[in-house]
């Protein structure tokens, strides 16, 4: 089989090693890669979507899986475009990967389909937002792209203002509503399922560490850090998650007359009164696609391929028991910024983990240097949490570059 994955991260170099270590050999291409991805699939240099949709008619890829949302809500759709060309896509239709790229369009969604969230308004004036802030703390959301951040968390009235007016009325992220949204606390859990349809298989729970500095101090990055185990969550709060929030979402899906085939990531906050969802993905998490992953065993490219075509076929995979440690190394000045250009030493000495590369590239020398914020994950396994932690960061440790940035707490839980 020929297989093409859409993006360039460490979730791809994921995805691309379980599709490699799938029992048959398959092509593998990305678009548009990177220079380590390169090592595993053939990376196709094309100056957009509708050109790529050309290329994989072109040269018979049988698959197309969405790694990153982007395409998704481009032109006019990644698995629109897909579809029209006969190419099974994993990764949904542009009409509902709206549950990612709107805010507005997922609080609504939610709402009408009775599926547990904070309470919200969508406010389009300054003196509509101003008017919601009946509380403290309050969750201000812009609803468009913001490069992370288009949310504001704000313990006071006059913090909540002020993003106010930079949103609102100084058009900081360009023109778009604002949702004012009731704050919600408790341990947060990211949820996966593979969405077929009106079929759904649920995949091995996770957790993300957002923030740059260990205790969950500093500002949100795209993610420092990831667990993964099924025993993050016991039986009984996966059956409500389920019940509550994965089987109504799908369900909701078809009642609003679209259909899903891909992954569906529920990022939820398991408060007192149960789970509720913070947001939808339309896509696997990152960096807890590089934790989950190495835990899946069986036929993951036939999985991936039967469903995409809309049969589900849950028994194809399975997950391996323990737990699986992701830890991030970033670059210096992210998120705020990053540093490019700093060769990365000690790759060849990691032997008991995974090292799936982020935002790096090959020098003139052929040695890979840092080339984003986010630049490695190194991933290693083990029956108890402490172990595989113990071991990630052994491994990690052998791993260096000028400037760089890494926890020193991921694996630890709110449960502790
Ligand atoms: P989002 O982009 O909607 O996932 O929000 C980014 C982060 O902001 C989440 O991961 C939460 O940590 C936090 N957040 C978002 N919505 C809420 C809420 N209603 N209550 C508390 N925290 C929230
Ligand atoms: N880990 C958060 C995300 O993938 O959006």
């Amino acid at each position: 089989m020929k297989i093409l994955v859409t993006g360039k991260g460490g979730r791809e170099h994921a995805l691309l090693t379980a599709l490699s270590e799938s029992p048959d050999k398959h092509q593998l291409f990305a678009y548009p890669g990177s220079d380590a991805i390169a090592t595993l699939a053939t990376c196709v240099d094309v100056a957009g979507l509708p050109e790529l949709i050309a290329w994989m008619k072109q040269n018979g890829i049988d698959l197309c899986m969405a790694g990153e949302e982007a395409l998704l809500v481009k032109d006019r759709g990644l698995a629109n475009l897909c579809a029209e060309a006969g190419i099974p896509c994993w990764g949904p239709l542009k009409e509902i990967a709206q549950l990612e790229a709107s805010k507005a369009f997922a609080k609504k969604f939610l709402r009408r389909h009775g599926i547990p969230t904070a309470d919200f308004t969508i406010c389009t004036t300054a003196e509509e937002a101003n008017a919601a802030l009946t509380e403290t703390p309050i969750v201000l959301k812009f609803d468009g792209l913001a490069a992370g951040k288009g949310v504001a968390v704000c313990s006071s009235k006059t913090e909540a203002m002020q993003f106010i007016e930079d949103v609102v009325m100084k058009r900081c992220f360009g023109a778009g509503d604002l949702l004012v949204e009731k704050c919600l606390t408790g341990p947060e859990i990211s949820i996966f399922a593979s969405v077929c349809d009106e079929s759904y298989q649920i995949l091995m729970p996770a957790r993300d560490y957002k923030r740059i500095r260990d205790n969950d101090q500093g500002p949100n990055t795209g993610g420092m850090g990831a667990v993964a185990s099924l025993e993050l969550a016991d039986a009984a709060l996966m059956k409500r998650i389920e019940e509550e929030i994965v089987k109504p979402t799908v369900q909701g899906i078809l009642t609003d007359g679209l259909t899903y085939r891909g992954f569906l990531y529920f990022g939820l906050m398991l408060t007192p009164g149960g789970p509720q969802v913070i947001e939808y993905n339309c896509r696997f998490g990152d960096p807890e696609a590089e934790a989950v992953l190495p835990m899946v065993r069986g036929d993951f490219a036939t999985y991936v391929f039967e469903a995409a075509k809309g049969n589900l076929q849950p028994k194809l995979i399975s997950f391996e028991p323990g737990w699986s440690i992701c830890l991030i190394s970033a670059s210096a000045g992210y998120p705020a910024s990053s540093r490019s250009g700093d060769v990365i030493s000690g790759l060849d000495a990691v032997g008991g983990a995974r090292v799936y590369h982020c935002g790096t590239k090959r020098n003139a020398a052929g040695q890979f240097e840092t080339n984003g914020g986010r630049v490695l994950a190194v991933v290693a396994q083990g029956a108890t949490r402490v172990e595989a932690r113990e071991k990630a960061y052994a491994e990690s440790a052998k791993v260096t570059f000028d400037g760089m940035q890494r926890r020193s707490d991921i694996g630890k839980m709110h449960f502790e």
